[in-house]
């Protein structure tokens, strides 16, 4: 799975141009889905377009709200929201909506509940910060954040197949320095065996995906994903050049 992340950028005109190109481009033997987050405000454009003209991009959204019972959320999109659209996938957990919005785990927790219920496929974002890498607390944190997961799985064990995992450690999300390959096999291996192992998914025969982000570029994104235990990327500010994401795409 190939997934590019516009964040706040792009506009209409920008945006039915990369589709159309990038449509051209992609090699269509390659089975790696190629999914297309746009701002929402343009998901049911990007989605019309695409549909119009039997493109193979899939749609996710970035943006996914939850409210607790009793509360109401001006401005709020819902799962059902993005269902009734037909977006296939939603991103949950993206570090800056972690920081900027005060998302704690427990939101997070029931917007993967929700996006479940409403078979959306989750792309669950995960990754640490500076000072914890620099306190080689780099496990004890994402464990916690993977134990979201575990929380879900006596409810909706039927639905855990449309969980993936995206490791993007956030000093690595747009500040033009990935994290090395060998850091991010590691990591990887560590959040496959916490899932198989700590919260016992391989019992259940599931073993999510688990795509890499933070400054992926063209010059980089082929020794990231020869990796095995790298099984996608989440690309930011990459992706907004049509070219460039889709010579990334072509070459994972
Ligand atoms: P960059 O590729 O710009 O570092 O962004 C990564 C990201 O946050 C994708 O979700």
């Amino acid at each position: 799975m190939i997934v590019a992340n516009w964040k706040m950028h792009g506009d209409k005109q920008s945006m039915a141009a990369w589709i159309e190109e990038v449509s051209n481009s992609i090699n269509l033997k390659n089975i790696n889905p190629c999914i297309f987050c746009p701002p929402t405000c343009y998901l049911e454009y990007a989605i019309r377009l695409i549909n119009e003209n039997g493109y193979h991009i899939e749609i996710g959204s970035q943006i996914l709200n939850y409210c607790f019972e009793g509360e109401s959320l001006t401005g709020g999109i819902s799962s059902t929201m993005l269902k009734d659209l037909s977006v296939e996938y939603v991103l949950v957990g993206h570090s800056e909506q972690r920081n900027f919005l005060k998302e704690n785990n427990n939101v997070i927790s029931k917007k993967i509940e929700k996006a479940l219920n409403d078979e959306l496929s989750v792309i669950y974002c995960i990754g640490e910060d500076i000072d914890t890498k620099n306190k080689n607390e780099t496990y004890l944190f994402l464990s916690k954040q993977l134990d979201v997961l575990g929380r879900l799985q006596s409810k909706h064990e039927d639905k855990l197949r449309s969980i993936t995992v995206a490791y993007e450690p956030i000093w690595a999300i747009g500040s033009g320095l990935n994290a090395e390959k060998k850091y991010i096999e590691k990591t990887h291996e560590f959040i496959k065996n916490y899932i198989n192992d700590d919260l016992g998914w391989s019992n259940l025969d599931i073993y999510p995906p688990v795509l890499y982000g933070g400054s992926v570029n063209l010059t980089n994104c082929e020794e990231i994903i020869s990796s095995t235990a790298v099984d996608g990327l989440l690309i930011g500010g990459a992706s907004l050049n049509s070219e460039t994401f889709s010579k990334i795409y072509n070459l994972s």
